[in-house]
């Protein structure tokens, strides 16, 4: 028998890809190829790549180019790209850097091993389908190698919303969701692999409407409660929401399901009706703060997250403050904000463009807003006990490090403490990017 072959992935972007690299790996693991993290030693590089904004997608040539030491050593060397850019650019890729040897889609990935096998016959391989099979159900074998104690679950894909700015409809697809019963029993695989928190996975996971085991629809909060049964499972949670589908039994389930934890990342772009109406967001302002108001009623520590674009085409500096008001009221704990990226073939790439510097002007002040209001929210946390789960050593000696229900990391000296375990911590400290506490014992 010939040795295993090595396999080499690197991800870009969005949690997504990187459930979807977990899957390519198990794909490719059924054709013979065992998964390295040293390229120098990989028999196949594949980058699992993203479009959402230029300087992610000029990434990708710019890492491809270099390659070619290692290829020029080692000619048998495959070179694959995955993931949006080759969903947006496939033929194109080819034609700029004939390094790559394969092309494949999001939608297509489980059709990897068969395109393996041509590459090993010296031919090329391109596939970016939006397929009729449904390629979970092409890749359900069921790993039993144990895992780290969190995982990610796709349970949604693609996105009917275009937003104006936004390259994910194209790339992804429509949304379609999976069947609930084959999310709970992959559920339940990861749990016997040794994890204890699921994060649900969706361009638009709060618009998931899978086929429910007995028949018709379940909505998200129907999975989630019925995850919340799943024995050993300790902690769910789901990303990303639109806020125009935070349902009445979601925002429900927030104040009564247990094993949901209190943190939501709904995205709002901008607090400019103007702008929000440009984009194509399909809500406003308001009706997103009455959303927060609703969950905050029902969850009143619940930490929440935004998304944010700065310098979108025709915002002006009243939209601009519009968007730090929004800001100041809702109070965040953490946010992801972006300047403006124009996207071909999307609906805002033809508008008129704000100025570089005066984009870049704005992202620093919006970004400064954004640190101080997690630098509160950390430091309201200082005196409070909160539960981590540990997922690996820290830095220092006997230092653990976990997240607490709020995803805030925490550092704590506890050499007593394993990877997967749950624990009652003091926190003591707010650093910058995370906290430290002590174990508290009973
Ligand atoms: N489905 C999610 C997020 C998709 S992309 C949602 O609807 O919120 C993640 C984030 O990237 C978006 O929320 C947006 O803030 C940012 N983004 C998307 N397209 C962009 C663009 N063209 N330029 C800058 N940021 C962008
Ligand atoms: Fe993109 Fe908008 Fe869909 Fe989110 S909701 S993926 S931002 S089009
Ligand atoms: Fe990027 Fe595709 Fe995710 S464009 S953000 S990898 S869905």
């Amino acid at each position: 028998m010939s040795a295993p072959k090595k396999l080499f992935i690197k991800t870009y972007g969005c949690q997504m890809n990187v459930y979807d690299s977990e899957r390519m790996a198990e794909a490719m693991g059924g054709a013979g190829y065992t998964e390295t993290h040293d390229v120098s030693d990989a028999d196949m590089i594949l980058l699992n790549t993203c479009h959402i904004r230029e300087k992610a997608a000029e990434k990708v040539y710019s890492e491809l180019g270099r390659f070619r030491d290692l290829k020029d050593a080692r000619p048998d060397l495959k070179i694959g790209v995955a993931g949006c850019v080759a969903q947006a650019e496939g033929e194109e890729i080819m034609r700029r850097q004939p390094l790559v040897d394969l092309v494949v889609g999001p939608q297509s990935y489980h059709r990897l091993p068969e395109m393996a096998a041509r590459l090993a016959l010296g031919e090329k391989a391109l596939d970016t389908d939006f397929p009729e099979e449904d390629k979970f159900e092409q890749l359900k074998a069921r790993p039993k190698a144990k895992r780290g104690p969190t995982a990610f679950l796709t349970v949604q894909e693609g996105c009917d919303k275009f937003c104006a700015f936004c390259v994910v409809p194209y790339t992804r697809g429509a949304e379609v969701s999976r069947p609930a019963g084959r999310i709970l029993d992959e559920a339940r695989g990861l749990v016997e692999r040794g994890v204890r928190e699921i994060t649900l996975l969706g361009q638009n996971v709060n618009a998931y409407h899978g086929a429910g085991p007995q028949g018709g629809d379940w909505s998200l909060a129907r999975l989630i409660w019925a995850l919340s049964e799943v024995d050993g499972l300790e902690r769910i949670r789901f990303t990303t929401s639109h806020p125009n589908d935070m349902s009445d039994d979601l925002i429900e389930a927030h104040g009564s399901c247990a094993k949901l934890m209190p943190y939501l990342h709904l995205p709002v772009q901008s607090g400019s009706d103007r702008i929000l109406k440009r984009m194509n967001r399909k809500h406003t302002a308001q009706s997103y703060l009455k959303v927060i108001e609703r969950i905050r009623a029902a969850r009143p520590d619940i930490l929440l997250s935004g998304d944010f674009i700065v310098g979108f085409p025709e915002e002006t500096d009243a939209d601009f403050q519009d968007t730090l008001r929004l800001i100041e009221a809702v109070g965040y704990g953490t946010a992801y904000s972006f300047k403006y990226s124009t996207r071909p073939g999307t609906p805002a790439a033809n508008r008129a463009q704000v100025d570089a510097g005066v984009a870049d002007e704005r992202l620093r002040r919006l970004q400064a807003l954004l640190t101080e209001q997690q630098h509160a929210v950390q430091q309201s946390m200082v005196g409070r006990d909160v539960s981590v789960l540990f997922e690996k050593p820290g830095r220092m000696l006997g230092q653990m490090v976990g997240k607490s229900e709020y995803l805030h990391a925490v550092h704590v000296v506890a050499p007593d403490i394993q990877p997967g375990d749950i624990a009652r911590v003091r926190i003591t400290e707010s650093g910058t990017n995370s906290l430290a506490g002590v174990l508290v014992t009973v």
